[in-house]
Parts: structure tokens; C-alpha cells; sequence
């Protein structure tokens, strides 16, 4: 495997950002915005979660990537508050579509900035070989976070 970090993450939100699209041409309480949102919700969640403990916690570590590290993860709480008050709103009610705009704008600012300003920075901390190292951390611990979000599903 030749990928590192930044490619395995740039894969992701390019998935991410196509749920998005889709998502946005569901009508009301379909099968359809459901399952896409269910889709969307649970790899976002893995996937923010997975760059906090393989990418973000190293980045909080050093004086160069420190304050952008804190925002991007501070960004993640917010969206993650987003998605958990959605998957529990009717998703035939009007405020659900304008609920999710905003979180479709968060996560799309969100993305661009770590693609185009943390990449830039954490470029300057990290070698290639622990980037490499990265890809590998975040394929598992983003697996284990799905596994989780499974079961708490189930849970409740
Ligand atoms: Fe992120
Ligand atoms: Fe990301």
C-alpha cells in the first residue's frame, strides 16, 4: 500500500462529499434520505473520530500544528452535535433539510480547510514514513469506530 495520510483522508471526504450531494436531493421522510444519511452519519462520525486518535492527537503535540489542530477537532464536536440532533429529528419536517444545509456547509468548510491549511502544516511535522504509518492507524481504528457506532445503534 503506497497511500499515506492525506490520501486515505482525501479519499474519505470525497465520499463525503458525494453522500452530501445525494442527501440533498432526498424528499422528506424517504427510504432513500435514511439510508443515505444513516451512510453519511456513521463514516463521518468513524472518520473524524479515527483522525483524532491517529492524526490529530500527534498534530496536538506540536507547536506548529497545535491551534489547528484544537480547531479542526473543536469542528468535529460541532458537526457531530449536528448529525446526532438530525438522526433523532422527523425527517419529514421542514426543519430537517435546513438543518442538514447547515451541517452540509460545516462539513464542506471543514474538509476544504483540512485538505488545503492542516495538510500544509502537518506536512512540516510529519515524515513520509509515519504518513504512511497513518494510512495503515486509520483504516483500523476508523473499522473500530464503525464497529462501536454499530452497536450503539443496536443499543438504543
Ligand atoms: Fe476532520
Ligand atoms: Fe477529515
Amino acid at each position: 500500500m503506497t497511500d499515506d495520510i492525506f490520501d486515505r483522508i482525501r479519499e474519505d471526504h470525497e465520499k463525503h462529499r458525494t453522500l452530501i450531494e445525494l442527501v440533498e436531493k432526498t424528499h422528506g421522510d424517504s427510504r432513500g434520505r435514511r439510508e443515505l444519511f444513516g451512510r453519511l452519519a456513521d463514516d463521518v462520525r468513524a472518520h473524524a473520530h479515527a483522525e483524532e486518535r491517529v492524526f490529530y492527537a500527534e498534530l496536538l503535540e506540536a507547536g506548529q500544528t497545535r491551534d489547528k489542530a484544537g480547531h479542526s477537532v473543536k469542528e468535529h464536536h460541532e458537526a457531530e452535535e449536528i448529525i446526532e440532533e438530525l438522526l433523532q429529528k422527523d425527517y419529514s419536517s421542514s426543519g430537517w433539510l435546513n438543518r442538514f444545509a447547515t451541517l452540509a456547509e460545516e462539513l464542506r468548510h471543514h474538509m476544504d480547510e483540512e485538505e488545503q491549511e492542516v495538510f500544509a502544516l502537518a506536512g512540516k511535522v510529519l515524515s513520509a514514513k509515519r504518513k504512511k504509518e497513518m494510512a495503515q492507524e486509520f483504516d483500523r481504528l476508523k473499522a473500530e469506530e464503525k464497529q462501536r457506532l454499530g452497536k450503539k445503534a443496536k443499543a438504543a
